[in-house]
């Protein structure tokens, strides 16, 4: 059943970018989602009000900026079902994340020989450091392919041995669509004293997580892919395993001494977060929790279902678009890639662009899905709560347009 318009609506005018460019047709959300104007004004509060330094000073504005960072750790650890604010580091972004993961754990704790699995479906930031560190020291990088729609082919997760020191994957792939099952994968890694290393980065503004009950090791994801600013993401890390990991940047504010020749590091968290803090991304993280709360991440994930399913009918219709990842009676996340035939991706993204469309052309940052699809690039749209039924139909005429223009009769 379609959603009443006024519904959609009044969602969409959360988000002042919609003022500024009335008739555009966001469907890229899973690159970077628009910014409700909840986000926008707790940072620029902040910033006209609070603004100080962190963790520096005795002054008011210096405790009030690190009340509110601290504040911001607490509410993102309630977020996740994490045990305590000490497992939550801030970075910059996912992929920050995960680099401190595998520069941190990964060259403390592989070794030669060693093996790490991967999802073949993992995004280039849960890719490039684990083949630095495989490479580094003399591990084995290993990948789990997927069929068609994105499900592990069988046998793979028999890949996962006694000598396999982490598993990661992303629970839902920006180049596909499919939903990974963190508990099948942790239940198996664990089985092996292997450490799971989740990438929430397409999941976490689309679904609930628990990260206890679910058991996962270490959880990241950014902030401006949930509705929060760019500048600020977040490792999650049971204590246990951070409180043994050596520190991945080095400078101010992650010491506790500091001599001429050797220093001794600050406890965790703050051992994983050299130089000052990105107090305005925090804010603007909370704020962006705040705003999912206040709408509530199952009516959030009902909706994008809804479009999701709409997408997958209307654009299965078009017998010159091929849909890549789960078929439409199966459950995939808020994105559909695509491929129309006859026309480059890009040209497609440019095309409906012109007609005011913004979806994402290219590889997706997913460069070996890519090649083991046997396919160079695609489309991908991508939606939110902002997005309605009429958008995708737009997206449809487009794409018909397209065809038009490259001289297809009968779409
Ligand atoms: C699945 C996945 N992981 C990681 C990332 C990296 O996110 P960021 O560029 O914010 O670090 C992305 C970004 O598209 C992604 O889709």
């Amino acid at each position: 059943m379609v959603e009443p318009r006024m519904r959609q609506e009044s969602y969409k005018s959360f988000f002042p970018i919609f003022e500024q460019h009335p008739s555009l047709i966001y469907l890229d959300h899973a690159a970077t989602s628009q910014k409700p104007s909840m986000v926008i004004e707790r940072m620029r509060q902040y910033l006209e009000e609070s603004n100080g330094s962190p963790h520096r000073g005795a002054h008011l504005l210096s405790v009030e900026a690190t009340r509110q960072y601290d504040y911001g750790r607490g509410k993102v650890a309630e977020f996740i079902g994490a045990n305590s604010e000490r497992e939550i580091v801030f970075t910059k972004n996912a992929t920050e994340a995960l680099n401190l993961i595998a520069f941190s754990y990964g060259r403390t704790f592989v070794d030669s020989g060693d093996e790490i699995v991967i999802a073949i479906t993992s995004h280039h930031s849960n890719i490039v450091p684990w083949q630095q560190i495989a490479k580094e020291k003399g591990a084995i990088l290993k990948y789990l392919y997927v069929d068609q729609e994105g499900d592990f082919l069988p046998g793979e997760i028999d890949k996962i041995t006694p000598r396999t020191k982490i598993v990661a994957f992303p629970w839902i792939s920006n180049g596909l669509g499919c939903i990974h099952d963190p508990e099948r994968l942790t239940k198996r890694a664990h089985e092996f004293g292997a450490v799971v290393v989740l990438d929430a980065a397409q999941a976490i503004a689309h679904m609930p997580v628990d990260v206890k009950e679910m058991g996962i090791d270490f959880l990241v994801f950014s902030g401006h892919k949930m509705y929060g600013p760019t500048g600020v993401g977040v490792l999650y890390g049971k204590y246990e395993l951070l409180e043994v990991m050596p520190p991945f940047l080095t400078g101010g504010d992650m010491i506790e001494y500091v001599e001429e020749q050797e220093t001794t590091f600050a406890t965790v968290p703050e051992r994983f977060e050299a130089g000052t803090q990105h107090v305005e991304g925090v804010v603007g993280l909370v704020a962006a929790i705040d705003f999912i709360a206040s709408i509530g991440l199952e009516e959030i994930a009902l909706k994008e279902q809804r479009i999701t399913k709409y997408a997958m009918k209307k654009l299965s219709e078009l017998k010159c678009v091929q849909i890549y990842g789960p078929k439409i009676d199966k459950d995939r996340g808020a994105l559909v890639t695509f491929n129309v035939e006859g026309i480059h991706p890009h040209d497609m993204a440019t095309l409906l662009d012109q007609k005011g469309i913004a979806i994402r052309a290219g590889h997706h940052c997913t460069q070996p899905l890519m090649k083991y699809l046997e396919i160079t690039a695609s489309c991908r749209a991508s939606f939110s709560i902002y997005n309605y039924v009429e958008e995708i139909d737009a997206l449809v005429e487009g794409i018909l347009y397209a065809r038009e223009v490259f001289g297809y009769v009968n779409g």
